[in-house]
């Protein structure tokens, strides 16, 4: 929600930067997705909370019993646990009319933010006349099938049913169940989603055609696996969008990373570097405050929407130093610009629920290979290491991860070659200054693969609620898919209604 944006700064303590380092070996991280803000923010605080409480009372919430194993007919596959998730027929047209089901597929996260924030379903739902469907996620939110993120991880026997493909599974079995429920038999399924909730939108596309009729991936990096994207592709976005914001805050932050390094090597440098860098707990390391920067010039990027843009900020804080100021003084003035004044700034923050099941789910099958050489970015250098990688999952889970899994199940080579005959009705929509659009679709692939992407746009920027600061092209984006998925609608009507007369003649 915008009106929460400036607000969001404040809380931004963040870090949507999952981990994966051990102290022993080079640390290095996964940049998170989601597409709201909020969530990055929530995982850090936990006095800024919404819950499904405050939700409007058109948003009823139910919970379906979930099938704990889609794949296999053990004793245990049977369980069940209770999965989340909110409707809105305010708008519906009803079983009679057809009328179409939007569906939201949750994401890393829980549920709480997501039917207020992602406003594309209410704000569109009266011209479609849809029903509105929100899914959380299993393992998320309230729908984790074992008390608490933490615990679910840490059982080798229970944490091997928290993987994507059980996901979307989960999704398809809930919408069979809500069309049966709203004797919607008839009425056609759009799935959207965002970041990694994109990413299940375009797979469940391929994978359930007979349930949904098509999809809204919305900044989904499908191509982020497997080095069918180069390792540096996020930072070079992240680094582009500084650069274009501004040269001269660009090449200052460049020029940080040595500097920081250099001081810290110095008798008491960390020392220093603490109290000039105001930090809540003394530095143990320069890394926890490289990594915090880090973590926030991508945050910025990702995020670099209208009417604020964060990047902007940012730059405004480190360019509008005093004159002469030193370059670490430079960069803190980022970090007060963005961050706001405070007292002190946490670089050792706990992780959340979603920071704790992201790094399980990246160290089983969602391996993105992210990195950065040697001065090919803005960034001290941070090349992506499988094996470093394997070996940091193995220590933490005693397992390695499969890191050719998702191009396996679900492709992602040769994507134009294999799916222009195969898929259709898939939108790929992205904003070019999201960090994550360099791993996405950014060309058509046929005339129902479409890719939508805008210029300035970020990441889930076109999913997010409607607001009267929009820019002409985010309207425009809207209204592009809008009219995608109205002809999807239109098809498909026309040919149930040829069926339905061919069986009554
Ligand atoms: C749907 O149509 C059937 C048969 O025409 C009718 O009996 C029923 O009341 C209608 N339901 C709604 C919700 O309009
Ligand atoms: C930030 O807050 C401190 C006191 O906490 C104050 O001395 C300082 O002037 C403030 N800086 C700005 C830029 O507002
Ligand atoms: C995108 O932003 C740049 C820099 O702010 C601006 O010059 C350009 O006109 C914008 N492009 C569009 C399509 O809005």
């Amino acid at each position: 929600m915008k009106m929460n944006k400036l607000f969001l700064f404040q809380w931004l303590l963040l870090l949507i930067f999952t981990k994966t380092s051990l102290i022993f070996s080079k640390p290095h991280k996964i940049p998170r997705l989601t597409p709201l803000i909020q969530n990055i923010i929530q995982d850090h605080s936990n006095t800024f909370s919404s819950s499904t409480n405050d939700l409007p009372k058109e948003f009823e919430t139910y919970y379906y019993k979930q099938t704990l194993d889609h794949f296999n007919y053990g004793p245990k596959s049977y369980s069940t646990f209770k999965q989340r998730y909110i409707i809105n027929s305010k708008y519906w047209g009803g079983s009679n009319s057809s009328s179409p089901i939007f569906a939201y597929l949750g994401a890393e996260s829980s549920i709480d933010g997501d039917p207020l924030g992602v406003g594309f379903l209410t704000d569109f739902a009266p011209q479609f006349k849809a029903l509105l469907v929100y899914m959380e996620h299993r393992y998320y939110g309230e729908s984790s099938p074992f008390k608490t993120m933490e615990e679910a991880v840490k059982d080798e026997d229970t944490r091997g049913y928290f993987n994507s493909a059980q996901a979307i599974a989960d999704y398809a079995e809930l919408l069979l169940h809500i069309k049966e429920k709203y004797s919607a038999k008839n009425s056609p399924i759009i799935v959207i989603g965002g970041s990694y909730g994109g990413m299940l939108a375009s797979w469940f596309r391929m994978k359930y055609p007979h349930i949904a009729l098509g999809a809204l991936a919305s900044s989904a990096p499908i191509l982020y696996f497997d080095n069918i994207t180069p390792q540096n592709g996020y930072y070079s976005v992240v680094s582009r969008d500084f650069k274009e914001a501004s040269k001269s805050c660009y090449h200052t932050i460049r020029k940080s990373w040595a500097m920081i390094d250099k001081i810290a090597s110095r008798k008491s440098g960390l020392s220093y570097l603490s109290r000039k860098f105001k930090t809540c707990s003394k530095l143990n390391d320069p890394f926890e405050l490289k990594d915090y920067l880090d973590s926030m010039y991508s945050v910025a990027a990702q995020y670099n929407s209208p009417p604020s843009y964060p990047v902007t900020i940012v730059c405004g804080g480190i360019d509008g130093a005093p004159k002469g100021s030193h370059i670490l003084d430079r960069i803190f003035a980022g970090i007060v610009a963005y961050r706001g004044n405070s007292s002190c700034y946490n670089m050792n923050p706990k992780p959340s629920e979603t920071g704790l099941g992201w790094r399980w789910q990246t160290c089983s099958e969602m391996v993105m290979p992210i990195g950065r050489g040697e001065y090919d970015t803005m960034f001290f250098s941070a090349p992506f290491n499988l094996n470093n990688f394997i070996t940091d999952c193995k220590k933490k889970y005693g397992v390695s991860p499969r890191p050719h899994w998702i191009t396996t199940y679900y492709g992602g080579k040769d994507i134009k070659l294999i799916l222009q005959r195969f898929a259709s009705n898939i939108i790929f929509s992205n904003g070019l200054r999201d960090p994550y659009s360099s791993a996405g679709v950014l060309q058509d692939i046929s005339h129902s693969l479409q890719a939508v992407h805008t210029r300035n746009g970020s990441h889930c920027l076109d999913i997010l609620s409607k607001d009267s600061s929009d820019p002409e092209w985010l309207t425009m984006q809207r209204n592009t898919e809008v009219k995608i998925i109205e002809g999807w609608i239109a098809k498909y009507y026309a040919d149930l209604k040829a069926l339905q007369k061919g069986k009554m003649h």
